[in-house]
């Protein structure tokens, strides 16, 4: 079997790459990238704080830990060349596409990074698509990361990709959830979405919408095998996510920022069982249909998990870096009650390695200790520059 991995240069990407060469020893993983996420990042003034090595040396230092089946070919996949070249060299039985400009905020800076964003992840989905159907690979398993801000924030309880309608005749139907995101960013990952269940519709393209909630933590049981192998940490405004953000604040007791009320909900899931579980949805395969999988362990309203973070600064550090409330520079729903089903993802994962970000804290701050220098250096990149 071959599998196709793109965006194995990112932050879920490369620890992925490393936990498909534990699982699948003698099969081939061609991992694909651009280094993109590096210059973004760049471009924001920021840098991952936990230092990464070039793809070379990251391989290099794999195969030395006995991952000896994976290699790399870099390229752009909006490039339907490129695309056609790998797909017809290689011809994969599996294609994990994880590919993408992921950061909201970084979508929402003007209208150039909107359409890129927005050109990045339709052109990237759907080339592949194309390609693998011009191929002849019709059985090949489609496997995309979306995102759950797909969903919004609705007063209702989200199902794995559908929802129950009824109209005012009674008449009901099982739809698609609609597409009701709040970033330009988010709206490109419904297209994505849409796109997979069209192939799957016109040519039977098993195809799996992995809607992935806001990924935490530092290392996986294989990145943390050696320096070389480590992946990604960002921790400014753009591309920092929320857990992993304020986690290098209460390192350098920095009060911690909530965006407006703290009373959303938002749902997270650790990298160690984000990874695991794209592994085990590779290995569970999928007989030619179009699956939703919410891939989410918890759900946490913003202001508690502040709080308990606060709190724990204080138990370990014996300082408290405070709770700041700034003015919400995103525009979403202050308020919302909503919760999300994951039964269908939790029967793929298992019990979870991480049940709690609360847990799992400690060992994310004893990590990331090593790094406060660098947390230090890009500080003024921690909050938005316009408050
Ligand atoms: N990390 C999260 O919290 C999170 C949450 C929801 C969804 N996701 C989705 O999961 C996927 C992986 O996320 P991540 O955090 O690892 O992001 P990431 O930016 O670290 O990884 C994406 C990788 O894709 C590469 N890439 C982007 N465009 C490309 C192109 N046109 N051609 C080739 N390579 C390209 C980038 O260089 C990067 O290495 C993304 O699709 C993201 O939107 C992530």
């Amino acid at each position: 079997m071959t599998i196709l991995l793109t965006g194995i240069d990112g932050y879920m990407g490369w620890p992925t790459a490393l936990k498909l060469s534990q699982e699948f020893p003698e099969e081939r993983i061609i991992g694909v990238d651009n280094f993109a996420r590096r210059k973004w990042v760049g471009e924001c003034g920021s840098d991952s704080v936990v230092p990464i090595y070039s793809m070379k040396e990251r391989l290099k230092a794999a195969r030395e830990h006995g991952f000896e089946n994976i290699s790399f070919v870099e390229g752009d996949l909006t490039n339907k060349d490129f695309v056609d070249r790998i797909i017809s060299t290689h011809k994969p039985e599996v294609v994990l596409h994880l590919a993408a400009q992921p950061s909201a905020p970084y979508s929402q800076i003007n209208g150039e990074r909107a359409v890129f964003t927005q050109k990045n992840t339709v052109l990237s989905n759907a080339n592949l698509l194309w390609s693998l159907k011009e191929h002849g690979l019709t059985d090949t398993h489609f496997i995309e990361t979306t995102t759950t801000g797909i969903y919004g924030a609705p007063n209702i309880r989200i199902g794995e990709g559908f929802v129950k309608v009824v109209d005012e005749e009674g008449n009901s139907d099982v739809l698609p959830f609609p597409n009701i995101a709040s970033s330009w960013y988010h709206v490109s990952r419904g297209f994505g979405a849409a796109n997979m269940m069209l192939m799957n519709m016109q040519i039977g393209m098993p195809c799996t919408d992995v809607r992935t909630s806001i990924v935490y933590g530092i290392a996986t049981e294989e990145t943390a095998l050696d320096e070389r192998l480590a992946t990604r940490y960002d921790i400014d405004f753009y591309f920092g996510t929320l857990f992993n953000r304020w986690c290098a604040m209460m390192i350098i007791n920095h009060p911690l920022t909530i965006y407006g009320s703290g009373r959303q909900i938002k749902p997270f899931i650790s990298l160690e069982d984000t990874a695991t579980s794209l592994v085990k949805i590779v290995k569970k395969g999928n007989e030619g249909k179009y699956e939703v999988y919410n891939q989410l362990v918890e759900y946490v309203r913003i202001k508690d998990m502040a709080e308990w973070m606060n709190h724990t600064a204080e138990k370990l550090f014996g300082r408290a870096p405070g709770i700041e409330y700034i003015p919400n520079p995103r525009k979403e729903k202050e308020e919302s009650e909503y919760s999300f089903e994951n039964e269908n993802f939790l029967k793929v994962l298992g019990k979870p390695k991480h049940e709690s970000m609360q847990e799992t804290l400690p060992e994310v701050l004893e990590k990331l200790k090593r790094y406060e220098d660098r947390i230090r250096a890009y500080r003024d990149r921690l909050i938005p520059k316009k408050r």
